[in-house]
């Protein structure tokens, strides 16, 4: 299984934005939208066997929401930003009036969260690493049992709460390559990493040669 923990900073957990202003008032709803579309689609399929944990967190609880997404089931995730971003604000609002766990559309389940206990948790996964610009080389890391448990930013960087419980946690910090990458770009080159390995039964690197 491919999992991914998205930190959202400035996305409104009450879903309190305009589809029309993503990029702007909408606290970078677009790079997250654009996000969760690169983890799922693929050409003409999703990924069934990746998930998506989206926090957001720019409200401290009982306000926080997080959103799990299961490619197994998901529907009515469309190749589009904005359709993506609906989607997302729609179980956000929806849980403003239901604060409690619920799934709000097939396959996407929302409800309150406290940020720093379930980042810890989702670090103690099989597989968990910290995707950060100055990490050492994905490609030299061994997938256990092929599991993938990764943390990405949006475009902003862990606050320095999450960054303890990163550095606590004990995970491998790593990197996709020498540039700062959108959040979506990372999420790509993962993919591609281990698609690759999957179809040559080895890491990338060996096979590049
Ligand atoms: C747009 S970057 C964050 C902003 C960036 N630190 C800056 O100020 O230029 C979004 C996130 O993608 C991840 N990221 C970006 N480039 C990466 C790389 N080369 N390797 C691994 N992760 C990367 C990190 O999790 C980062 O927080």
């Amino acid at each position: 299984m491919r999992r991914f923990l998205l930190l959202s900073h400035r996305v409104p957990p009450s879903g309190s934005f305009t589809l029309n202003d993503l990029a702007g008032g909408a606290g970078r709803m677009d790079e997250i939208a654009r996000a969760v579309s690169t983890a799922f689609t693929l050409s003409n399929d999703l990924r069934r066997d990746t998930e998506v944990a989206v926090l957001f967190v720019a409200e401290a609880p009982p306000a926080a929401r997080r959103i799990e997404m299961a490619g197994a089931r998901l529907r009515h995730l469309n190749p589009d930003e904005r359709s993506t971003a609906a989607l997302l604000k729609n179980a956000l609002v929806g849980s403003v009036r239901y604060p409690a766990d619920f799934e709000s559309s097939p396959g996407l389940r929302v409800g309150p969260v406290d940020p720093l206990p379930y980042l810890a948790e989702f670090l103690r996964r099989p597989g968990a690493i910290w995707l950060s610009e100055d990490g050492g080389p994905l490609a030299a890391w061994a997938a256990p049992a092929g599991e993938l448990a990764a943390v990405v930013s949006d475009p902003y960087d862990p606050g320095s709460e999450e960054r303890a419980a990163l550095l606590a946690s004990g995970v491998p910090k790593l990197s996709v390559g020498p540039r700062s990458l959108r959040t979506s770009q990372v999420i790509d080159a993962v993919h591609r990493e281990l698609d690759l390995r999957e179809a040559t039964g080895g890491p990338a690197a060996q096979n590049a040669a």
